[in-house]
């Protein structure tokens, strides 16, 4: 035993050396690589943190006039419909769009099919045999798998005969609990193929979780695998999937084998994918899908315990997936996009699977973690895939940040040419490092607002256009139309907080219900405002240039003494103070004030807990906000609670410096820490932490 440890130890001293020294050869590499690059954007000369295209960005993107926001505005039917003309219809729309309280229709009579337009659209133009996906495994020693165009298509049309073997017919819903592997891809787009709406599970959902959502979905079909690996483990999914279709309509289970090995299947209703694919035909016509058919279901949490079962329709969705990806991420001919989001959640839905493919671009899926096999994974894959792209969320970029700088020094990122974020507010530290160090100053940020909801993007600068300004998201999408109101529908004026809305011609992506709940859908988007105006449940404001900043979910505002105040612009107050890794922010109600904010604080790795450091951070707050956004209290912990896809959890919090009970805490990534931080506040309640 001794032996083998110090055997370790003298290697771990080698290996030491040897990468310090690599390590200073690659990053003066990596220096030279960044100086030769091309700037797509350049600063503002008059303002501090304000970005603008460069000539080379502006001739290059689809669109850099800014002229086109009036020009859609004064007519976003028109506007749409000339998007919509990309697309292969196969039969054109006899009405661009239709309005009656809460049910907006677009393209009207015309037919299409999303799976059509991802693939058959580019075989038959003659780029077959470009790259549709390359796919990441997480062993390093596994190698990546790349599909053709045509290859893709194959596999796709055989799929969807499979899922027409198994019964499935248009309109049927059909089950997705799949990993990060092409298959999820694949399922997805067979199910589009033949028109039967898929309700995707996030693979690390619990599966209550999963029997909630196939119950909602009535789906007979389940689509799962054996496992897939996650920091070096083999997970296993086929138990979760078994115990999780238990009491739902689900007849029947298709088990992809990632993981090699036999998991146990239950006689009658699971079946191979392997083997159902091997006599399968390849020859499948797509579906003629009408514009305002089902395309898919996902389900999103509310303000409410039950997920709501969101609708989006074909033609409408794909319409705007499609262009604000081609424009948004600047997408042409040979890119390789990379957006590291699930496929369980709608921005690996739209710009994992559809938009990208709809666009004829090669898309990156990554199986694993990016601290697998170390905090390098990331650029690891940037520099052997050569990506181009990169659309990440916040909360990713505020861990590399975190992990270091010598992690990204370490490797060639110069493929890149645009970098974007997604899901929550950014705070100024996280996109300054996420230009400087991975964008190596060169590359626009477009923070991208949306929702589950919208289907796609709809509020973000665009590349050929500008600024690219740190917390701004930027501009309505051209063809939206979105204000900024007060409690009682008037806009606010430039640069106060009200609510962000979008205006009738609801955008073509916009969900058109909630799965068997249209009354909650009503109440929860169409109340608020009335019928005509889309209550997103976001604060925002914008600058007098209508530039717009989401300062987070209203449901998660605070009134202190009078003063409206959105929790994560406490959070990213305290984010810009120099020792702090991470802040949440919930309010807790006060005697005078009415509510205060408390703060939960992670600090650096080798900052103590001092007074001297609360007083920074106070400090911080004030000369960032002011003085009635100083937090009442601040708590310093080692982690907070977090959703699996690493969102904070507020609510538990909230709950925590309320005395409240915490409650169901299954969709946590790390339960365990609730009960150190119900130490720390000394929360009475008794269990309830299930
Ligand atoms: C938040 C994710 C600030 C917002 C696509 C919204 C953002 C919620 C941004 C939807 C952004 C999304 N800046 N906040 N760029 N993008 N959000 O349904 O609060 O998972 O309402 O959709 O994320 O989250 P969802």
């Amino acid at each position: 035993m001794s032996d083998e440890s110090e055997s370790v130890g003298f290697c771990g001293v080698v290996i030491g050396i040897v990468f310090r020294l690599e390590l200073g050869k690659l990053s003066n590499f990596r220096r030279l690589i960044v100086s030769e690059r091309i700037r797509w954007v350049k600063e503002d000369p008059t303002r501090k943190n304000v970005f603008w295209p460069s000539e080379a960005l502006k001739k290059q993107a689809w669109v850099a006039d800014d002229s086109i926001y009036a020009e859609a505005k004064s007519d976003p039917e028109a506007f749409w419909a000339k998007q919509a003309e990309e697309l292969h219809w196969f039969k054109h729309w006899d009405k661009v769009y239709e309005f009656t309280p809460e049910n907006y229709k677009w393209f009207v009579g015309g037919k299409l099919n999303i799976s059509y337009n991802s693939l058959d659209r580019h075989i038959e133009a003659g780029y077959g045999d470009r790259i549709a996906v390359i796919w990441e495994p997480e062993p390093v020693e596994e190698e990546s798998v790349k599909l053709t165009y045509k290859e893709l298509h194959d596999l796709v049309s055989r799929f969807a005969n499979v899922l027409k073997e198994l019964g499935v017919r248009k309109g049927d819903r059909v089950g997705i609990y799949l990993p990060m592997i092409p298959e999820a891809v694949i399922a997805m787009q067979a199910c589009a193929r033949i028109g039967a709406p898929h309700s995707v599970v996030f693979s690390a959902f619990s599966p209550d979780s999963l029997r909630d959502r196939m119950t909602d979905a009535g789906a007979k079909v389940l689509i799962t695998a054996d496992g897939y690996y996650r920091r070096g483990k083999p997970i296993n999914l086929k138990k979760n999937a078994d115990a999780g279709v238990v009491g739902t309509p689900v007849e029947k289970v298709v088990v992809v084998r990632r993981l090699g090995g036999d998991a146990p299947m239950n006689q009658g209703r699971d079946l191979w994918y392997h083997e159902l694919m091997e006599n399968a035909s390849n020859d499948c016509l797509a579906e003629q899908m009408d514009s305002e058919d089902l395309a898919f279901l996902l389900h999103t949490s509310g303000t409410t315990g039950k997920p709501k079962g969101i609708m989006h329709t074909t033609g409408g969705y794909a319409v705007q997936s499609y262009v604000t990806a081609k424009w948004n991420f600047d997408l042409h001919e040979g890119d390789i996009y990379w957006c590291t989001a699930d496929v369980g959640w709608i921005t690996g839905h739209t710009y994992i699977n559809y938009a990208p493919l709809m666009n004829g671009v090669t898309t990156v899926i990554y199986e694993g973690s990016p601290d697998t096999p170390d905090y390098g994974r990331m650029w690891a894959i940037i520099e052997k895939h050569k990506i181009t792209q990169l659309y990440t969320a916040p909360t990713a970029i505020r861990m590399f940040l975190k992990w270091g700088d010598e992690w990204p020094e370490k490797y060639d990122l110069s493929s890149l040419r645009l970098l974007g974020t997604v899901g929550e507010p950014i705070n100024v530290d996280a996109w300054m490092w996420y230009f400087d160090k991975i964008g190596g100053g060169c590359c626009p940020i477009i923070d991208t607002w949306w929702q589950t909801e919208t289907g796609s993007n709809m509020v973000n600068s665009l590349p050929g256009i500008g600024p690219f300004i740190p917390t701004v998201a930027g501009r309505p999408f051209p063809g939206v139309i979105a204000g900024i109101l007060d409690a009682g529908g008037s806009p606010v004026p430039a640069g106060e907080g009200g609510y962000l809305t979008i205006y009738n011609p609801l955008p073509p992506a916009l969900t058109r219900g909630i799965y068997g709940d249209m009354e909650r859908f009503k109440a929860e988007y169409y109340t608020e405002y009335g019928s005509e105006r889309y209550f997103t449940s976001d604060g925002a404001r914008k600058d007098a240039q209508g530039n717009i900043r989401i300062t987070g979910r209203v449901d998660d505002v605070m009134n202190v003494a009078g003063h409206r105040l959105a929790t994560a612009e406490v959070e990213s107050a305290l984010a810009q103070n120099e020792n702090v890794s991470e802040a949440a922010v919930v309010s807790r109600p006060h005697e005078m004030k009415g509510e205060v904010p408390v703060a939960f604080v992670l600090l650096k790795a080798g900052i103590e807990h001092s007074e001297e450091v609360k007083k920074g951070l106070i400090k911080t707050v004030d000369s960032v906000i002011g003085p009635t956004a100083r937090p009442d209290e601040i708590i310093f912990v080692d982690d907070v609670p977090k959703t699996r896809s690493g969102k904070i959890m507020r609510r538990v919090l909230k709950a925590l410096v309320r005395n409240e009970p915490v409650g169901n805490l299954t969709t946590l990534r790390n339960p365990e820490c609730v009960d150190s931080l119900k130490e720390k506040v000394g929360h009475k309640e008794q269990g309830g932490c299930s």
